[in-house]
């Protein structure tokens, strides 16, 4: 069988695994990261969602053969360290999550998103995240997390604790 190197997180791991084997599987069964989520297993809810050299990927439907040799970014590795990256800081601030189940993968999409567009339009963000589905119906606090973690905070609420923060929309 074929050993696959692909770097995670930073980290390159040897992988021992059929080379159809879905990068998703690899991440939580092999590797241990089990951030990122399983949805619908086709492609469809983006709960799956991490990077691959920078770009968003459904990691459930692309074998780990195809990511071998590249860089893939996992919800464990978005924070530097033990600083949020701003989009998490954000997500808290706004207090987004409900059940939590997608919010692993809107939050790589959104941090796809900021990488090429730091200050994201209302239709920029409705393009990058349309893939992103919750059944918990955060999208609008989705929005103004992104806003907020690009900079949109109303400069006169400043002063303001975080989570007190309106946001421009
Ligand atoms: S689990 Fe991958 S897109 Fe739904
Ligand atoms: S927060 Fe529950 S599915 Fe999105």
């Amino acid at each position: 069988m074929t050993i696959y190197n692909i770097e995670v997180n930073g980290k390159t791991h040897q992988l021992d695994v059929a080379g159809e084997m879905p990068l998703l599987w690899a991440l939580r069964d092999i590797i241990g990261l089990v951030g990122t989520k399983y949805g619908c297993g086709i492609g469809q809810c983006g709960a799956c969602t991490v990077h691959v050299n920078d770009n968003p990927v459904r990691s459930c439907s692309i074998g780990v053969a195809a990511v071998a040799g590249q860089s893939v970014r996992t919800i464990e590795g978005l924070a530097d360290g033990t600083n949020l990256h701003p989009l998490q800081q954000a997500w808290i601030d706004v207090d987004v999550a409900q059940c939590g189940y997608c919010q692993a993968g809107q939050l790589m999409s959104a941090a796809a998103l900021l990488n090429k567009i730091p200050q994201p339009t209302d239709a920029d963000i409705d393009a990058a995240m349309e893939g992103n589905y919750c059944r918990c119906g955060t999208y609008n606090r989705i929005r103004s997390a992104i806003h907020t973690a690009a900079g949109f905070v109303d400069a006169s609420l400043a002063d303001e604790p975080p989570g007190q923060k309106r946001v421009v929309v």
